[in-house]
């Protein structure tokens, strides 16, 4: 268990940030919740402190990660989650992705589509949402982990990292995300500082968006659990994770074949 200790979790109104949340509660976590709309539900249900702000703006994850000290005095543990990307795409009406061919996963020749087919803002707007905003939570959540005695981060990712579907973003800029992991666990490891990643792969939040069929690729023959997700992430920011850091679990059911980092 980890009675007292603290976490600051972004996106936890959403259906893994919840899921997360609730995970932390029942260990003993004390939680700050954060997300654009203020989290007041999964405060209300977790004890949490609900706070309003974006994770693309650094005034609102500085005020975020204040508020958390002001609150209880200290910061153990962080968790970024935040949006899809297909909810960061939307704006750019760059229209539905054509369907896959075979197996969305894996190399699919006849996939008419192409990267460049997406406007280059879109790539920017998904590169600072899934990697530049991570690292925003990083840098708020540092200098009350450095002045504990350390603490773990958490930055939720996804498996299109080892597995890169046609026309999405995802891929490269989920590398770029494990590339920052990396680099921060070599960085901060002195400050007793622990630092990965989680890869969930076809989870029960996402499931609006897969495509029928999708759960037959997956080696456990079926969708995970958000708390499936959640689980990962307690162990990363428990004790027993210790001597965890730099990796990116993978919780995906065996789809993924590759290791992602
Ligand atoms: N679900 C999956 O199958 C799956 C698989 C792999 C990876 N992931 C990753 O996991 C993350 C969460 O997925 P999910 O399924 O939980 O999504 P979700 O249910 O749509 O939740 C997204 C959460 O992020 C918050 N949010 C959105 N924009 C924000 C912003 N600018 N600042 C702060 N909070 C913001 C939303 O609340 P507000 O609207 O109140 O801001 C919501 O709480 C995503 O990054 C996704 O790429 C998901």
């Amino acid at each position: 268990m980890s009675e007292g200790r603290v976490a600051l979790v972004t996106g936890a109104s959403g259906g893994l940030g919840g899921a997360i949340a609730r995970g932390l509660a029942a260990e003993g976590w004390r939680l700050a919740l954060m997300s654009r709309r203020g989290c007041a539900e999964i405060a209300a249900e977790t004890g949490g402190l609900g706070l309003a702000g974006s994770v693309l703006s650094d005034d609102d994850m500085h005020r975020a990660a204040a508020a958390t000290v002001a609150r209880f005095g200290r910061i153990d543990g962080a968790v970024f989650s935040g949006p899809r990307h297909a909810d960061i795409l939307a704006p750019f009406d760059s229209g539905p992705l054509p369907a896959p061919t075979r197996d969305v996963f894996a190399f699919d020749p006849g996939h008419p589509g192409s990267p460049l087919d997406l406007p280059f803002d879109a790539w920017h707007a998904v590169f600072a949402a899934m990697v530049v905003a991570p690292m925003r939570l990083l840098k708020a959540v540092l200098p009350a982990m450095q002045a504990g005695g350390g603490g773990s981060v958490v930055l939720l990712s996804g498996i299109e990292a080892a597995q890169p579907r046609a026309t999405q973003p995802l891929g490269p800029v989920r590398l770029a995300l494990h590339g920052m992991v990396r680099l921060a666990a070599d960085r901060y490891g002195r400050d007793r500082i622990r630092v990965n990643a989680v890869a969930p792969g076809l989870m029960e939040s996402g499931s609006e968006h897969f495509h029928p069929g999708w759960t037959g690729w997956v080696p456990l023959g079926r969708i995970g659990r958000n708390t499936e997700t959640a689980g990962a992430v307690s162990f990363l920011l428990s004790e027993a994770a210790g001597y965890v850091t730099g990796q990116c679990l993978t919780v995906d059911g065996g789809l993924n074949r590759t290791p992602p980092l």
